[in-house]
């Protein structure tokens, strides 16, 4: 990966945004070969602190809503205003993603980055709840922290270094998310391992953000070679 558009957004202040492996260079991969028109309307589902938002209305021309549980709508509002925003360009929603506040039909094309893996182990999930809010033939792009093959059974000593097997418990492999989301009515076009994982993770573990000081237990022990990215790809019938 060349990461050509994220590149512009490796920058001090705004990697004090990020909130895992490097969320803008995840959604350049995922969003390689997209097929969401421009001026889509987009929803950046579990959005964080909307760097992943901005990157998708300033490269891709998408109008997009930034729906997230922990964050701060207002914040982020500030935050895309100084990127040069518009709130017709982009909006900042508090919302869980299991109640989502939005009419049916709202969205051309979904993009969750770092996040589904929170409320998305649920079979019925996709259908009582994102589904709905997504035009028929939209198209939802997922890129989610797994595991290279599951082993929870049997956790690697190197994962217990910084993560509980609860925490470890949000991350499968993608045999696993097939199996999730082909419970649902959603057309699956791909569940495949992305390319992201070294540099990404070095991004993040280079902050001093305590969660990333934490992660640097295990990466630091080896515990990267257990664990990958898995971009999900879905069609609204
Ligand atoms: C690791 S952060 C990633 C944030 C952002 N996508 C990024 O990559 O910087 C996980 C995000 O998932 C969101 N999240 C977790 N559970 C959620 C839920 N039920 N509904 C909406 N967002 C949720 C949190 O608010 C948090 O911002």
């Amino acid at each position: 990966m060349d990461y050509s558009k994220s590149k512009k957004y490796d920058t001090p202040e705004l990697r004090a945004k990020i909130m895992g492996p490097n969320p803008v260079k995840l959604a350049e991969e995922l969003l390689q070969d997209h097929q969401i028109p421009a001026g889509a309307r987009v929803l950046d589902l579990g959005s964080g602190m909307g760097l992943t938002s901005v990157f998708l209305v300033k490269e891709y021309g998408f109008h997009v809503v930034a729906a997230d549980l922990w964050s701060e709508p207002e914040e982020n509002r500030k935050f895309f205003a100084e990127m040069g925003l518009a709130p017709t360009q982009i909006e900042a929603v508090k919302a869980d993603a299991c109640a989502l506040p939005f009419g049916p039909e709202t969205f051309d094309a979904v993009v969750s980055v770092d996040s589904y893996n929170y409320f998305g182990r649920d079979a019925a999930y996709l259908d009582r709840h994102l589904l709905p809010v997504v035009k028929p033939g939209g198209l939802i792009y997922i890129a989610i922290p797994g595991m290279m093959h599951d082993c929870h059974a049997d956790l690697p000593p190197e994962l217990l270094l910084s993560w509980t097997p609860d925490q470890l418990d949000y991350m499968h492999d993608p045999a696993y998310w097939h199996g999730m989301v082909s419970q649902s009515a959603a057309e699956v076009l791909e569940v495949s391992e992305m390319q992201s994982n070294e540099e990404v993770w070095a991004d993040w573990l280079a902050c001093e953000n305590e969660y990333a000081v934490n992660d640097r237990k295990s990466m630091n022990a080896g515990a990267g070679k257990w664990l990958n990215f898995i971009r999900i790809v879905l069609r609204k019938p």
